[in-house]
């Protein structure tokens, strides 16, 4: 089976190069990085801020599913926006129905793996969720199933972006007035297509879909990914984060 090159990549230490030579890739360190303050508020959750850094991944899902998001940044936006239904048409190893089972929440989890093809209108009962957590393949970035409805399938950028505006329209469809959505997208960039700004075709999909952003970005960090411990031969700048946009369908 053909697989796709994970982001673009590197050690920027090991193929620059200066008048002097070659420079010595250095022994690689920990670092800490000193975080803004964020003013006081009324928030039920504090810490939840525009850079989201949150090394535990939490007791949800399962860490070994490829692609699989840490349950505390769920736990978080639940817990700010305090829904009662939650709609997760792509749930993977589960991770979003284990955090609204721990805070007792109704949750509608289904996945591709059960037959159940997100991007297909009739999959989920409409205007019925306070709140939907999408967590969609970075397109083929990870390849998930062999069934050619998997997002991560699609051959172009075209074909992608053509099923994921049905996702966000059936998701969109599926909640209430004023209902919130979180998709959780990142970047993705390979030899054959460059640089693919997929954060930014998440909100242009979005807009188009009649949602408006609610919040401010969120900037997850990205703890553990597995390209981390790779090294690569091409400069380029690591993509460290992914970007958790948070939308509302208008109440009319
Ligand atoms: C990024 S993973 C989600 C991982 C999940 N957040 C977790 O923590 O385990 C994306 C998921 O979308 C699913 N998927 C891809 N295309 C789909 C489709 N058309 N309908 C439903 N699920 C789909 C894949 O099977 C995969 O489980």
């Amino acid at each position: 089976m053909k697989t796709h090159s994970t982001r673009t990549p590197v050690n920027p230490h090991y193929a620059s190069r200066s008048r002097a030579g070659p420079i010595a890739a250095p022994a690689p360190t920990v670092q800490y990085v000193k975080l803004p303050l964020a003013p006081r508020n009324a928030s039920p959750v504090p810490h939840l801020t525009s850079l989201y850094h949150n090394p535990d991944p939490g007791r949800y899902g399962k860490r070994s599913y490829p692609g699989n998001c840490g349950g505390n940044l769920i736990r978080d936006l639940l817990r700010y926006y305090q829904p009662t239904t939650v709609l997760d048409p792509m749930t993977g190893s589960g991770t979003c129905r284990d955090v609204c089972t721990d805070l007792g929440l109704l949750c509608w989890s289904s996945d591709l793996h059960e037959q159940v093809d997100a991007c297909s209108p009739n999959s989920f009962p409409r205007e019925r969720f306070d709140f939907c957590w999408l967590h969609p393949p970075y397109w083929r970035q990870k390849l998930y199933t062999e069934d050619p409805r998997d997002l991560s399938r699609t051959e172009t950028l075209e074909a992608f972006l053509v099923r994921y505006q049905k996702l966000i329209e059936n998701c969109a469809a599926g909640l209430v007035p004023g209902g919130r959505m979180a998709i959780l997208m990142g970047d993705y960039s390979d030899r054959e297509s460059g640089f693919v700004p997929l954060v930014y075709h998440t909100k242009r999909l979005a807009f188009e879909a009649g949602l408006r952003q609610c919040c401010t970005d969120i900037v997850r960090f990205s703890h553990g990914a597995s390209s981390n411990r790779k090294v690569y031969r091409s400069a380029f700048i690591p993509g460290l984060h992914d970007v958790c946009t948070v939308f509302e369908k208008p109440s009319q």
